[in-house]
């Protein structure tokens, strides 16, 4: 008997209802004992009495799932196979504890919580499968430790606090790791090495040793060899037995000052086992170059130029390294005598100045100077060489500016190329030819000339006439003496009155129809400035402001030919019958023009 049925009767809005209910009738159910229960119910009317009608129905129960079991390991000890050479981070075995509820009551967590191996392995959660994954974190090692022994807690996530009694939720077990020996390639001593040796050594000298050991137990015996490029040069060779390192050439630390090989190693016993390391190999500096002038030096002494005075200061270069370079000594051969035109001073900062002994350099008596001198470097032992400095003598400005040298244009003219040389001789023999033809044309015109010298007679004609002083304006014409252009003005005498002369004027009264009076003013004027029949001197010409009102009457004409404009003629003033003409001719074609 797991279910109890019991009914109840209820009134709701006039019927009668009849509930059964449902309730179970055990303490403790057990949903991992048993989940799902189907209960027949049968209600009968008649209060069940015979005669009654009945009808049945079947309730599907299922039973809710609790976190009512705790997590629990198969087994209370596992054993786990790991070979040393499992990477680190990989994952290295799996773990799972059983838990009899579903769903989140089932989640849970795994951790380690003691044991030797706890800074070597992690473990995480699978929440899918809910299996502890457990990982490397730090390299194994057979020859070091060969197991490891760890304690894994797997806990409940989703604790219900009614079941508490029933816990702890949470089951340990223990896991035994055994390393799994694997073979490994040899191990060399250093993660690299960094080897010296000298140039110019001899083939065959030592130049370090490297140091590879078969990790394992078998220790087995290592072998050594170079790993060379195709494009390397094999400078140096190795002892497959002991791993010494020798020059194979003789080196030049000018030409490769670093080497960098490969070295690899590998075990007698399994040769396919490599391991590598880098050997770099610096080549130390011996003191093989002398020092040299740093660039071709380009020297002037100036003609003008004083006893003492510096022309120019030079400085070396030495291909060897620093300690073999500077300092730079500069000096004079002392074998040869006392040069009594130039000399040198070190200035002992690896440069030295070149200074003239005496004064009056000049360039027609010796144009070019040659000064041989010496440098030496810093090693020990030092080195020297001899270098030849060529001085140019040059003309110079006052501040010492070159003005010319006469190397210099010697130089240039050499420079040329021997077809540009004929091509320039073909140009002046072309001219010179020309200058020749026309020289000889010219005297070959002249000389009709010369031959009718008797034809060359004086005409002097005298004239013997008074004028008649300022006054007589008529006795010369002068106009011949004027320019052309300006003899226009001079139609008419300046003296005489013109006469009105209205010709030209005729020319404008046609366009009178477009202008207006005022505008015909300016033309006026302008054209009186033009005139040559009016007086030349200047003539003062008075316009008065006549007012609204004027009595000009005799211009109203031009009222009615500006249509209703306000336009008054204030400038008219005295222009005299000829304008008035005008002004009564322009009212006749503008009537004309309005009808
Ligand atoms: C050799 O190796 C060093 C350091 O790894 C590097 O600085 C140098 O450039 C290398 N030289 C050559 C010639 O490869
Ligand atoms: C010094 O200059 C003089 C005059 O130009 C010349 O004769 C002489 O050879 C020069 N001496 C040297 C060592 O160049």
């Amino acid at each position: 008997m797991v279910f109890i049925l019991s009914s109840l009767a209820e009134r709701e809005d006039s019927t009668l209802l009849i509930k059964g209910v449902i309730r179970t009738a055990l303490h403790n159910m057990d949903r991992e004992a048993r989940e799902h229960y189907s209960v027949v119910i049968q209600a009968k009317d008649m209060a069940g009495q015979v005669g009654g009608l009945s009808g049945s129905t079947t309730v599907n129960i299922t039973l809710t799932d609790v976190n009512d079991n705790p997590p629990r390991f198969p087994q209370k000890h596992y054993q786990l196979y790991v070979p040393e050479s499992a990477q680190v981070g990989s994952a290295v075995g799996k773990i799972k504890a059983n838990d009899a509820d579903t769903g989140s009551n089932a989640d849970m967590t795994y951790s380690i919580i003691n044991g030797d191996g706890v800074g070597i392995f992690s473990i995480s959660t699978d929440k899918e499968t809910r299996e502890g994954i457990l990982s490397l974190k730090k390299p194994l090692n057979y020859e070091k430790k060969k197991s490891y022994t760890l304690n894994i807690e797997g806990a409940n996530t989703h604790l219900d606090f009614r079941f508490s009694h029933l816990g702890p939720f949470k089951d340990a077990t223990m896991l035994k790791i055994i390393v799994g020996d694997v073979d490994e390639p040899p191990l060399f001593s250093m993660p690299s090495y960094v080897m010296e040796v000298y140039e110019n050594a001899k083939i065959g000298t030592v130049v370090g040793t490297v140091l590879a050991q078969d990790p394992d137990s078998a220790n087995s015996l290592v072998r050594y060899f170079i790993e060379y490029n195709a494009e390397d040069d094999r400078s140096f060779n190795i002892d497959a037995n002991t791993g010494i390192i020798k020059t194979t050439k003789v080196l030049d630390r000018e030409e490769t000052p670093w080497y960098n090989i490969t070295v690899a190693a590998s075990e007698k016993d399994n040769p396919g086992l490599l391991s590598h390391v880098a050997v770099g190999i610096r080549v130390l500096d011996v003191n093989d170059n002398p020092p040299e002038l740093a660039r071709e030096y380009d020297i002037v002494v100036c003609e003008n130029s004083k006893p003492g005075q510096v022309i120019h200061t030079i400085s070396a270069t030495d291909k060897d390294d620093f300690a073999n370079g500077p300092r730079f000594n500069f000096f004079l051969d002392e074998r040869l005598s006392i040069n009594p035109n130039f000399t040198l001073k070190d200035n002992e900062d690896n440069t030295a100045s070149i200074l003239t002994r005496r004064r009056r350099f000049s360039r027609t008596i010796q144009d070019v100077y040659y000064l041989p001198i010496m440098i030496s470097d810093g090693g020990i032992p030092s080195l020297s060489s001899s270098s030849t400095l060529t001085i140019r003598v040059c003309a110079c400005e006052r501040d010492g500016r070159v003005r010319t040298c006469h190397a210099e244009a010697f130089l240039s003219s050499a420079g040329l190329s021997t077809g540009a040389l004929i091509a320039i001789l073909l140009c002046v023999v072309i001219l010179l030819a020309i200058v020749v033809l026309f020289i000889t044309l010219r005297r070959s015109k002249k000389e009709p000339l010369i031959i009718s010298e008797e034809d060359v007679r004086e005409n002097v004609v005298t004239y013997d006439d008074e004028g008649g002083g300022e006054e007589d304006t008529e006795a010369f014409d002068i106009t011949a003496l004027r320019n052309p252009s300006a003899a226009e003005e001079l139609k008419y005498r300046r003296d005489i009155i013109p006469e009105v002369n209205l010709t030209p004027r005729h020319q404008t009264l046609s366009t009178l129809e477009s202008i207006d009076v005022q505008e015909f003013i300016k033309q006026r004027l302008a054209e009186a400035d033009l005139d040559p029949s009016v007086p030349p001197y200047d003539s003062l010409q008075t316009y008065a402001y006549e007012g609204q009102r004027s009595e000009a009457g005799s211009i109203s004409s031009l009222d009615s030919a500006t249509t209703q404009s306000d336009q008054d003629y204030h400038y008219l003033g005295d222009w005299g019958p000829e304008f008035k003409k005008l002004a009564e001719l322009y009212g006749e074609i503008e009537s004309e023009r309005t009808t």
